[in-house]
């Protein structure tokens, strides 16, 4: 028996899916009503992704959403999470529903229950219809006002057969790097804007909760998914663990204390004094993004481990929410995956410590993503022979079982990602599925992480 054919020890019931997201993986931009979002615009300004690539066909899965469900069916799936455009249901981010972008996700959400797989639905990963952004995006507060009206037509539609509902994915990523790091789309570098756009994107959160816990449904289950960190410091010097409590404030607390105890910490109006005074936040905010949620959906992909930065307080003005002057310094020796990303399953355990250990409120948690980008390759037999995402993969799953022996409720676990797509600014070029995608012909090759994922999936199932 090789370590991959030995129980993991999941405990029961504990849930096996996959994840994926509506841009990264549906292509068909124009087709059925859809509008533009930020993402069609920012992937075809120049110079925004690698390679120029865009979303434009991506794995064409809008056409092909069957075959992909088979493949679902074959590695026995509890649970398929991916996410609804919103710019198909609302091509300009307000006003009716489309029907057709709605009948979409209705064939989607049919093909998965006929194989017995449950969806979990994320309502926003990203893709803000562009008219929203024309009128300030996240930065204003009737973005948010208008997320949760969105929620509220999918969750009317589809909430007799999904139970299971993620309002935002990483709203992290939606404020900090694309309003200030400007990484991601629309592209911006801000420190009052993106911070406003966090709270606009937690306040959406709220709004949206208090709409679909209003609706019900049957075993309805409501949460958010985060992407988190655990953070340490370089060394004990006062000035390294000064700049860890700022990366856990960024990486982490910003969001983490909003949600889960309904306030921003003390130490993010400190911080950020030279560029908000947070003038946006109302009465009551905080109340609406802390309501008790079912569960909260965890991204883990790596640690931070930071020192201070050689840093010039750069001038107020000028200053993005990102600036906060510590950097991140990895290991020599330390293996990276091809995002560069250090490799440490570990993390994860103690991330989940440190999420139970903080918040009392914590409520179970899903590891909604997990995964890696390798260099896969299709050799001339026709496999993707893929050891390093086998490996990763189930260390991290063996991570996830030592955190429920410490205490942790943790439920599931939806891998990162059932396709290869597009890796935002890195384009197609990083390699995520545990199906490769061939882009000139939409070939899909199950790699061997996919068979290990099954025989996992089989045995976990097996009495
Ligand atoms: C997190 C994001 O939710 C997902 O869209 C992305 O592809 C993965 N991380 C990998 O970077």
């Amino acid at each position: 028996m090789t370590t991959s054919e030995q129980g993991l020890g999941l405990p029961d019931g504990f849930e096996l899916g996959a994840a994926t997201a509506s841009y990264q993986i549906e292509g068909a931009i124009a087709a059925d009503g859809r509008g533009p979002s930020i993402w069609d615009t920012f992937s075809h300004t120049p110079g925004a992704v690698a390679g120029g690539d865009t979303g434009d066909v991506a794995c064409d899965h809008y056409h092909r959403y069957a075959e992909d469900v088979a493949l679902m069916a074959g590695l026995g799936l509890d649970s398929y999470r991916f996410s609804v455009a919103w710019p198909r249901i609302q091509p300009t981010g307000k006003g009716p529903a489309n029907e057709a972008g709605l009948a979409f996700y209705d064939r989607l959400v049919d093909e998965l229950l006929a194989h017995d797989i449950a969806p979990a639905i994320t309502l926003y990963h990203w893709d803000l219809p562009q008219p929203l952004e024309d009128a300030g995006g996240w930065r204003v507060r009737d973005t948010a006002e208008r997320f949760a009206e969105y929620a509220d037509i999918v969750h009317e539609h589809l909430s007799d057969r999904v139970s299971r509902w993620i309002t935002l994915n990483e709203p992290y990523c939606s404020s900090i790097v694309g309003y200030a790091e400007g990484r991601h789309a629309p592209g911006a570098r801000e420190g009052d804007g993106a911070l406003a756009a966090a709270h606009h994107l937690l306040l959406g959160h709220g709004l949206a909760l208090q709409r679909l816990r209003a609706r019900g449904g049957e075993g309805q289950q409501l949460g958010v998914t985060l992407n988190l960190q655990p953070v340490s410091s370089v060394t004990d010097r006062p000035e390294d663990v000064a700049a860890a409590d700022r990366a856990l404030l960024l990486a982490n607390r910003l969001f983490t204390d909003p949600v889960l105890a309904g306030t921003y910490p003390d130490l993010a109006r400190s911080t950020y004094a030279p560029v908000t005074d947070f003038g946006w936040i109302r009465d009551g905010d905080l109340e609406v993004i802390g309501a008790p949620l079912d569960f909260l959906g965890v991204n883990y992909y790596f640690p931070a481990n930071v020192r201070a930065a050689a840093y010039d307080e750069p001038d107020p003005a000028r200053r993005t929410a990102s600036d906060l002057g510590f950097e991140d310094v990895v290991a020599e020796g330390v293996e990276r995956t091809e995002m560069g990303w250090p490799v440490d399953s570990d993390g994860l355990r103690r991330l989940l410590r440190w999420l139970h250990e903080t918040y009392p409120t914590l409520p179970p948690v899903y590891i909604t993503e997990n995964g890696r980008a390798c260099d896969d390759v299709v050799a001339a037999n026709g496999h993707v022979h893929d050891p390093d995402r086998v490996r990763y993969l189930e260390d991290h799953l063996r991570a996830v079982v030592a955190a429920t022996h410490e205490g942790v409720d943790v439920r599931g676990y939806y891998c990162w990602s059932l396709l290869d797509n597009f890796e935002w600014a890195e384009g197609y070029a990083k390699r995520f599925g545990l199906v490769y995608v061939d882009y000139e012909t939409q070939q899909r090759i199950p790699k061997s992480s996919y068979e290990w994922y099954r025989r996992l999936i089989a045995r976990h199932h097996t009495p």
